[in-house]
């Protein structure tokens, strides 16, 4: 098997320092300082997500972010018209299509790509000629990875959120299980040809089973890094992801 040691990417989502800036509508925490200090404590890329309702990361937020970032930026956005000119115009690196409704309090689950296959197709189309690498946020399911490859995704985040909850709640059979659907989807979509990223709701007690797939290239985290900054600072916090992903990710 091709050895990917070493080469695993981590994309700290600073969403959730946005989301304490805005409970009180002033500039602090400002997530652009927190994205400077992410990326000089190791982080490989910024991810932060534009939701309809700006609940966190505003407009300004993004332009700012694509002036001051030196890794590259993964925009998440809805498949909408309005995210759509958004990116078109900053050109970030990569945008990440999430499902997005407004009366969740997350990303609840995967993108339905299979049912929106041409819709979809005709959307990612522009910004795949404006040079954004193409993400699709999906759940770990065969169906819409192939439906991601064929519409021209260059990449595929595989939802981890279901894994993490079975973790927290207990549900250890329920874990292992998702942990075992997350494996074979990775190796089914490194198969055709796409690059595998996964994230959502992963900590340091479950980051290492996900690391440790060798097709999967990056992790997304934010909203459990962000919480421990609060105990420990940036980057300590960043520091032993790193660490716990570099270990993980060791040749055995
Ligand atoms: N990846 C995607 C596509 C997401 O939507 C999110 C949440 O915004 C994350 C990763 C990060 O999830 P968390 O904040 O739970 O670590």
């Amino acid at each position: 098997m091709t050895n990917f040691a070493g080469s695993l990417r981590l994309g700290v989502n600073i969403d959730h320092v946005a989301t304490v800036r805005n409970a009180r509508g002033g500039a602090y925490p400002d997530p652009l300082r927190a994205a400077k200090l992410a990326q000089e404590a190791g982080a490989d890329g910024i991810t932060a997500h534009l939701r309809e309702d700006r609940r966190h990361i505003t407009d300004a937020d993004i332009e700012g972010l694509m002036e001051v970032l030196t890794v590259p930026l993964n925009f998440e956005m809805a498949a909408t018209e309005e995210m759509q000119a958004i990116a078109l115009r900053h050109k970030p690196h990569a945008v990440c299509i999430v499902p997005e409704k407004r009366e969740e309090k997350t990303t609840e689950g995967g993108l339905e790509v299979a049912r929106e296959e041409n819709k979809l197709a005709h959307y990612i189309a522009p910004l795949r000629e404006a040079g954004c690498r193409v993400s699709i946020f999906i759940a770990a399911d065969q169906k819409q990875i192939e439906a991601a490859h064929r519409i021209g995704a260059q990449v595929i985040e595989l939802h981890t959120g279901a894994y993490c909850d079975a973790h927290a709640e207990g549900r250890f059979d329920a874990r292992d299980a998702e942990l075992e659907r997350l494996r074979e989807m990775s190796a089914f979509a490194h198969s055709l040809g796409l690059e595998v990223h996964a994230g959502h709701g992963l900590t340091y007690d479950t980051v290492q089973p996900v690391a440790a797939f060798p097709e999967v290239m990056e992790l997304n985290i934010g909203h459990f890094l962000i919480g421990e900054a609060i105990f420990l600072g940036m980057t300590p916090a960043i520091a032993e992801m790193r660490r716990l992903m570099d270990e993980a990710r060791e040749p055995v």
